[in-house]
């Protein structure tokens, strides 16, 4: 009686323990999307009885219709799961493939000059997709629901229509006019309105039609039947390289999971094709050894440790990483010695430089749209699941009759050496363009484990700031001490080795701390926010913390 009384107060406890609201607290199972919509979806097939698989397989295919932006079947990712009846933790590589008929200066002129917009706009700048064979996988070896049930979610919101939310009006009217230079795309978005409104009802019968055959057909209507046909059809009439070939033999990838630790976490996350897990793991490792106590959250010396580790990892990035099954990375990124002697070079009291390596060409930016979400259940079982089309609405170019986007993914490879892609990476030979390779990510779903037990899921949106968000999260947890809410909202900061400046959140830092930055010798940029995490976090109690990041229109629910 005590007893359950005292558990009675625990959700209580937890919220009122450092007086911070959490978005919800739950028992049999938590997630946390970038769309109230699919997070709706995702209680739904909890309160069915289904499990985190089951959850996160229904969530992927909601996202592809009520944030097409990002959620998607025409592009790519990877999740990192715990599976509770065996305690295994693994990484699955759904990411898109370089088309067979791809090669190395396909992006260049005959000057070897980057012809503008061609890896990111249109036919030309698609991988091969991933998203259902990777969406299929999940469910096939760990769902306990019937394939079909899951995706009808998806088709329910696509026939009848979901109401857009102001977000996703003001998204669709800023992408109007690049959306509409394809004639399928144009009458895809903008038949039912010119110009969508908060509170409309956006229909896409199209999207519907095609995921009724996925749901009946399998995976393979979309790599080898129907829809293949008019993926081809489409990247064809547009120029691009797409042959039948390409889609049959589309294959995803178990891999090993980046694995290490930092204080008393656990953290698994995505190993190569993504950077994430490695060059996150750098940034903690070579944060580790520092005493935090002379440290307080967004203070100048902390802020510039950081930057100098995040400097140094990048600039591995750019050097030893791309799809392992082209390019061996040639040692152990996260091996002690070597973290140690890199330690080495970052000095408390001044920049380094990255000026002795080729500059970059940094783009004017786009801005990025990739989704994330985490979903636990009961049992145990993790899931952590990032996708995306690259930029926001992909290559801009739906496939003709099915309702869908395909992504511009190709400008993730380094289209010539040091040249800049969307988000200001540059890389060489080990992320060189390849036929049928997967294009370098830093796309990092993670997963964390205390005491062997499940303790945090969590990943996020936002190109290469995406593994800065996810290490300062981790930092301001475990080393600030700070609540789930609270490390989500610390004003985020980023450094990528090239360009050579810090962007830091504009509005949440002030004079005095950008000065004193600036004395170190840092070069300051702003940006509206960083990143978009989605978290769930798993007390010592069982009791499951969801939170979606303020920063974006997402949402946290559970049972
Ligand atoms: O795989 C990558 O790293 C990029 N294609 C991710 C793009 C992204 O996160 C855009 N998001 N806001």
């Amino acid at each position: 009686m005590a007893a359950a009384f005292l558990l009675a107060l625990l959700p209580f406890f937890v919220i009122g323990c450092d007086n911070v609201a959490v978005d919800s607290y739950y028992r049999k199972g938590a997630l946390a999307t970038a769309s109230p919509i699919a997070t709706q979806v995702g209680e739904q097939v909890f309160a069915r009885g289904g499990n985190a698989f089951d959850v996160a397989v229904a969530v992927g295919f909601a996202l592809a219709v009520v944030h097409p932006e990002a959620g998607n079947i025409g592009g790519g990712g990877f999740a990192v799961i715990r599976d509770a009846s065996t305690k295994e933790i693994k990484a699955l590589d759904f990411r898109e493939k370089a088309p067979l008929a791809s090669s190395e200066k396909m992006y260049l002129d005959s000057l070897g000059d980057p012809i503008e917009n061609m890896s990111t706009v249109g036919a030309f700048a698609c991988g091969v997709p991933g998203t259902v064979a990777g969406l299929y996988e999940l469910w096939q070896k760990h769902g306990s629901m019937k394939w079909p049930e899951l995706i009808s979610y998806a088709i329910l919101l696509a026939d009848s229509g979901f109401i857009l939310n102001a977000y996703q009006a003001e998204s669709l009217a800023k992408y109007k006019d690049r959306l509409s230079v394809f004639d399928e795309s144009s009458r895809l978005f903008f038949t039912g309105s010119k110009n969508w409104q908060e509170g409309d009802n956006f229909v896409n019968r199209q999207l519907g039609q095609t995921l009724a055959k996925i749901a009946n057909e399998g995976p393979e209507s979309f790599y080898s039947g129907d829809i293949a046909d008019s993926i081809v059809a489409t990247v064809k009439r547009y120029g691009g390289l797409f042959s039948h070939e390409d889609l049959a033999s589309y294959q995803i990838k178990w891999r090993q999971p980046v694995n290490f630790r930092f204080d008393s976490l656990q953290i698994y996350s995505m190993p190569p094709p993504s950077s994430g897990g490695l060059i996150m793991g750098q940034i903690l490792k070579l944060v580790e050894a520092y005493d935090f106590s002379k440290f307080e959250a967004g203070s100048i010396e902390y802020i510039h440790l950081f930057c100098e580790s995040a400097r140094l990892a990048f600039a591995d990035r750019s050097e030893y990483l791309g799809d392992p099954d082209f390019y061996n990375i040639p040692f152990d990124l996260l091996d002690s010695a070597y973290i140690s002697r890199r330690r080495q070079l970052i000095n408390l009291n001044q920049v380094n430089s990255s000026s002795e390596i080729l500059p970059g060409i940094m783009p004017s930016r786009e801005s990025g749209q990739t989704t994330h979400y985490s979903v636990v259940d009961a049992q145990g079982n993790m899931v952590a699941v990032t996708y995306t089309l690259n930029s926001a609405y992909g290559s801009k170019l739906a496939v003709s009759g099915c309702g869908f986007l395909l992504n511009n993914e190709m400008d993730d490879f380094a289209i010539a050496p040091g040249v800049a892609n969307l988000y200001g990476l540059v890389g060489g030979e080990a992320n060189k363009i390849e036929p049928a390779k997967r294009m370098l990510s830093s796309m990092s779903p993670t997963i964390v484990l205390k005491n062997d037990k499940p303790f945090l899921i969590l990943g996020s949106r936002g190109g290469s700031e995406i593994i800065t968000a996810v290490a300062q999260l981790l930092i301001n947890f475990s080393r600030f001490n700070l609540s789930l809410e609270k490390s989500l909202s610390q004003p985020r900061f980023h450094h990528q080795w090239l360009p050579d400046n810090i962007v830091l959140e504009e509005k949440s830092f002030d004079i005095n701390l950008k000065q004193g930055l600036i004395k170190l010798g840092h070069i300051i940029k702003e940006a509206d926010v960083l990143s978009e995490i989605h978290a769930v976090y798993i007390n010592g109690a069982g009791l499951m913390i969801a939170s979606a990041d303020r920063r974006g229109p997402g949402h946290a629910g559970g049972q």
